[in-house]
């Protein structure tokens, strides 16, 4: 039996190392990196997977990625749509930028939008294949110092819903992943702030999430155990979203 094909994309740290790490067990991968080169190789080494320099907000780049998955495998079976980046700087909706906007907006919404659309067309013409998102808690979670990153992940929950309605008539199952506060990279700056909330009673488990915890939402989805579920969320979030009295 072949191995089921994925594309993952932000392999190279984080969450998306965490994902590609897991599959790596049952799939052949191809991860994608921006620009840590060497993050991206020392993923390879660990699991042996493909790797592949993708800037998900260039239309360009996408088509390039496709292509050379299209070259390396016969069918798609799994698109991770995890790349992802936080501002560059955080700043009071009041202040923050334009280009900031932008640069949010092609990363985090416009690019996996696309990628997906490339993917969904190629998984449509053998009438199977699932798909899956990672959003965040900020899809619904207004934070004032990152409103570019609220709302491209609020868009992006809009894309899962609009893609598992349009393609569960092809067989291709849509999912989106809404991580809580996890422990990778992007948070680095403000860890120990979100350690002294935690502490303090904001998550209803106590403990800040691990890129292993997104993983095994992705491990359920990639071995079918959700395949009637077509545009779940799946929040992997410590109980964040709850609301108590
Ligand atoms: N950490 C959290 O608390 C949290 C919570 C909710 C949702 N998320 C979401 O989870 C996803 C992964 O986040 P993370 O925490 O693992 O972040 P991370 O540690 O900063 O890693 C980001 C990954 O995305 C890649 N990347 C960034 N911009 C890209 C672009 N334009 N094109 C292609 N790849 C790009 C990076 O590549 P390089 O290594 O080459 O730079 C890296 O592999 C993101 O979508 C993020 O919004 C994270």
């Amino acid at each position: 039996m072949p191995q089921p094909t994925s594309i993952i994309t932000g392999a190279s740290r984080g969450i998306g190392r965490a994902i590609a790490t897991e599959l790596a067990r049952t799939h052949q991968i191809i991860g994608t990196y921006r620009s840590r080169a060497d993050a991206a190789e020392s993923l390879r080494a660990e699991t042996g997977c493909d790797i592949f320099p993708c800037d998900v907000a260039s239309r360009a780049s996408r088509e390039a990625l496709l292509e050379f998955a299209r070259g390396r495998f016969p069918a798609l079976d799994l698109l991770v749509n995890n790349a992802g980046m936080g501002p560059r700087e955080r700043r009071d909706i009041l202040d923050a930028t334009e280009e900031s906007f932008d640069e949010l907006i092609a990363t985090n919404l416009k690019g996996p939008h696309f990628l997906t659309r490339q993917a969904a067309r190629w998984m449509a013409e053998r009438g199977e294949g699932r798909i899956v998102f990672v959003t965040s808690i900020s899809a619904y979670t207004a934070s004032v110092n990152r409103a570019e990153y609220c709302i491209s992940k609020a868009g992006l929950s809009m894309s899962v819903a609009l893609y598992a309605e349009r393609l569960a008539g092809s067989g291709v199952k849509v999912f989106e992943i809404r991580p809580g506060i996890i422990r990778t990279d992007m948070i680095a700056k403000v860890e120990k702030v979100y350690e002294d909330k935690i502490a303090a009673g904001l998550l209803p488990q106590r403990r800040m999430g691990e890129g292993s915890d997104v993983a095994k939402a992705v491990r359920a989805i990639a071995d079918g155990l959700l395949d009637y579920s077509t545009g779940q969320v799946i929040d992997v979030d410590g109980g964040f979203h709850l609301r108590s009295l």
